[in-house]
């Protein structure tokens, strides 16, 4: 038997969940998503998605970890009873591991991005040069490969030193950085000329914007951007002791994730309108991020090049943190399963999943250079690794966790784990099973419907 680590602290567990969540989605679609959809309309109608759907089930993952202490495909399996249901777990696991693969790639480019900035390499780079720049770049099969290596051998050894010494002690230093990183960023843009614009571009409600299919946007993003639908949460909370109150580290992980993802908005907007970039054409994705950017940045302090410097080795960083933070979290869903099934060493186990998921991402990695005809389904592989897991595999798994915590498992678990066995009063869990039963289930299957394209007449 071996003994099982936990999470040394409350903010400990809080910061790691929330780092998982913390990742590219806040930086590179909320905002854009926000600013086209109905700005403060858009950002409200996320909130209640948050509230409606992320939380409850964020609740359940972490109740389903905490209360087996085990990785996900064996908490399942417990809690399953030999049913079908012991499935959804290793799903989880096979999930993490399918992103994790396609994650590093782009945790490789935030690194590139990084030391682009801070050796001044967009200086003088003509504006409409950075989309060459970007694509010569991802199509070079050696830089973007070693960057990905680097990028997992770091991932790598977070996790091989296990959850106190390690996941717990790392993002206790990472995630407070982060926070830091992101209030100067939004400081120096709202700072800028022009700012306003941009700021009421983000914020002015604007519910004409708001149809059908942003609405299933909206949930779609809350899914993906709080980590739920995948082994992740519910392989920490099985770190989490008896005394972590469910119910408040989700909320507070919920508003951590809000509030860093609207700032990331204030971040991008007033830099955009400061440099007269039109708002409504830019990019979602990667183009954002590695072809507007790195040019609204020169443009903004174009007059103070040590600043744009600053400003852009900053922001690079801040995303390659949130990648960071957010990969480990995949790693360790998969380390967690070979440690306990196959009863490997953690330093082993953790090295077959960087070594596996480093020579898939290198797969995913050339298909923006010598693979780029290799498609699946039409799509490249990376472009396939991202839709499948993304808009398949997680609202699949969500929906089922959702109808698995509110109909099948015992309402007295539920009772037991959400009120720590009766230390706490939790009177919200009526609710919450409401929404795990009825609300959750329904939403999630529109927004996978939405998503397979079965929606496409709306607009
Ligand atoms: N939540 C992360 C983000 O916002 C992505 C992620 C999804 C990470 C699922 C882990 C698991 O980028």
């Amino acid at each position: 038997m071996t003994t099982r680590e936990n999470f040394g602290s409350k903010l400990g567990a809080i910061l790691a969940a929330a780092g998982s969540a913390v990742g590219l989605g806040n930086v590179w679609r909320f905002p854009i998503e926000t600013g086209q959809h109905g700005g403060a309309a858009f950002i409200i109608i996320y909130i209640i998605c948050i509230l409606l759907l992320g939380i409850p089930i964020m609740m359940s993952e972490f109740l389903i970890g905490r209360r087996t202490h085990s990785n996900t495909a064996r908490a399942y399996d417990q809690l399953s009873g030999g049913t079908c249901w012991k499935w959804l777990g290793r799903l989880g696991v096979f999930t993490g591991t399918f992103i994790l693969c396609y994650y590093c790639v782009v945790g490789g480019w935030t690194l590139q991005y990084t030391t682009m900035a801070a050796t001044g390499a967009f200086d003088g780079v003509p504006a409409n040069e950075f989309g060459s720049l970007f694509q010569t770049f991802v199509a070079n099969p050696w830089m973007p490969t070693v960057w990905l290596i680097i990028f997992m051998l770091m991932t790598h050894i977070v996790v091989s030193r296990g959850i106190q010494h390690g996941i717990e002690r790392f993002s206790k230093i990472i995630m407070p950085t982060l926070f830091i990183l992101v209030v100067l960023l939004v400081v120096c843009s709202v700072c800028l000329p022009g700012a306003g614009a941009g700021i009421e571009f983000l914020l002015k409600p604007d519910f004409s914007k708001v149809t059908g299919k942003v609405i299933l946007g909206a949930m779609g993003q809350a899914f993906y951007s709080l980590s739920l639908g995948m082994g992740c949460l519910c392989t920490y909370a099985s770190y989490f002791n008896h005394h972590t109150n469910l119910g408040r580290t989700a909320v507070n992980v919920c508003v951590i994730d809000t509030i860093v993802a609207i700032m990331a908005g204030f971040i991008i907007f007033p830099s955009v309108f400061n440099i007269g970039m039109d708002a409504n054409n830019l990019d979602a994705g990667a183009g954002l991020l590695f072809v507007s950017l790195p040019n609204v940045f020169q443009k903004s302090f174009e007059a103070l090049p040590f600043l744009a410097i600053l400003f852009s080795t900053a922001f690079y960083f801040l995303i390659f943190i949130a990648a960071l933070t957010s990969a480990i979290s995949l790693h360790e869903v998969t380390t967690a399963f070979i440690v306990e099934e196959m009863k490997l060493k953690r330093r082993w186990a953790a090295l077959i999943v960087t070594a596996v998921c480093s020579a898939v991402g290198v797969v995913c990695s050339l298909s923006f250079g010598p693979l780029k005809d290799v498609l699946i389904f039409g799509m490249s592989i990376f472009d396939f690794f991202d839709y499948i897991s993304g808009n398949i595999f997680l609202p699949v798994a969500g929906m089922l966790i959702s109808i698995f915590a509110g109909w099948y498992l015992d309402r007295r678990i539920l009772t037991e784990e959400f009120s720590n066995n009766g230390e706490l009063r939790a009177k919200y869990i009526p609710l919450i099973v409401f929404l795990l039963r009825y609300i959750a289930p329904v939403a999630i299957g529109l927004v996978l419907l939405n998503q397979v394209g079965v929606f496409s007449f709306l607009a």
